[in-house]
């Protein structure tokens, strides 16, 4: 049961400022993607299940504009990517309600993000409880086949499997109506935020990808260390900042930075925590650089006026798609 093509599709809930983890977890692995799968790789702004948390329309509004900034930032090529708000496919939440039908609240139920949101005494809505479902519409109402997430989100993607297993049983196995979607999980290891638990926005543990200058060594300048005193071998293996380096080091400069760990200095002069992160911020200013110009441009007024048809035209596309796709499941299943 695999589409003709295979197709790469993806979501990016616009719920906070797009940061190193996200970066490394997912959005690079979204961008390479349009290298092997010209013209196959969809992503969206998932609007629709950040308005499970963010209640403030012009907050809202604001975070699909950056993310959108971000990617195209970064190198997404709308030449080769379809990028798109997943408001603008309202299919989407047709699908949604067809699989609805043959999904099991016991299958709901199960489902980590939603138990964890429950430990943390989140009062559920609805909308919450029914997140994976929107998140199956969103990948089988694009065809979608290759689905590149981090590991938070593999259940879910195993949920839409389920669904078009579910729908496909009740209403037509030969030939499928609904693609089998496979996950692609990230290759890289969560990284750590600024005080060593899992980078995240809701931790205020973050660096962001466009810092540059006194605010960015200010940030770095506030990773969690031991207190050794400068001049004195440091531990390399365990050290916060040595994790974030990784993420930007050949083989070489990281053995390099291991011997300065080591001998706790630097061509005969003492090192210390301060230099690494010296180094960290350097490292990270260089690799957004190129980005941090493209976005520059994009903020002019026509570079506004390119976001927004690069969406257009990104939901044009997506809607041939998924309309077509709707059309499959509302015949197979008797509605007009
Ligand atoms: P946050 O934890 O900041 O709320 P999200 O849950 O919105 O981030 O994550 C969006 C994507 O980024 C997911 O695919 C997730 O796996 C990835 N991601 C988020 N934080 C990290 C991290 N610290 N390390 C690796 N990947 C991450
Ligand atoms: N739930 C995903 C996240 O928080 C975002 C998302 C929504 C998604 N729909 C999707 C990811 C469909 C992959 C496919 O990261």
């Amino acid at each position: 049961m695999t589409s003709p093509t295979p197709r790469v599709v993806s979501g990016i809930q616009p719920s906070g400022t797009i940061h190193l983890g996200n970066y490394f977890g997912a959005i690079r692995q979204h961008i390479a993607l349009q290298d092997t799968h010209p013209g196959d790789a969809f992503y969206f702004i998932a609007d629709y299940h950040a308005l499970t948390t963010v209640r403030d329309p012009a907050v809202l509004r604001a975070h699909v504009f950056d993310s959108a900034l971000t990617y195209l930032a970064l190198g997404l090529d709308p030449a080769r990517a379809t990028l798109f708000r997943q408001s603008d496919v309202p299919e989407v939440t047709e699908l949604a309600w067809l699989l609805a039908t043959v999904t099991g609240m016991g299958l709901l139920e199960r489902a980590h993000s939603y138990k964890d949101k429950l430990a943390n005494n989140i009062t559920p809505s609805v909308g919450l409880f029914f997140y994976p479902v929107l998140m199956a519409a969103d990948i089988l109402a694009h065809d979608g086949t290759l689905v590149p997430v981090g590991k938070d989100q593999l259940q879910h993607v195993e949920m839409a499997q389920d669904m078009a297993t579910h729908f496909n049983e009740a209403y037509g196995r030969d030939p499928p109506v609904l693609y089998r979607p496979e996950p692609l999980p990230a290759k890289a290891a969560v990284v750590p935020g600024l005080d060593g638990r899992k980078m995240s926005k809701s931790y205020d543990n973050s660096l962001l990808l466009f810092e540059s200058g006194k605010p960015l060594r200010k940030r770095v300048g506030q990773i969690v260390t031991d207190s050794t005193p400068l001049g004195e071998p440091l531990p390399f293996a365990t050290c916060n900042v040595v994790a974030l380096l990784r993420l930007f080091c050949d083989d070489a400069e990281l053995a390099a930075i291991e011997t300065y760990y080591r001998d706790g200095r630097r061509d005969g002069a003492p090192f210390g925590y301060g230099h690494a992160k010296l180094l960290l911020a350097e490292k990270i200013e260089q690799h957004f650089a190129p980005a941090r110009a493209r976005r520059e441009q994009l903020l002019t007024p026509a570079g506004r006026a390119e976001i927004e048809a690069v969406l257009t035209r990104g939901a044009q596309r997506a809607r041939a798609v998924a309309s077509a796709t709707l059309a499959r499941c509302r015949r197979a299943c008797g509605l007009r």
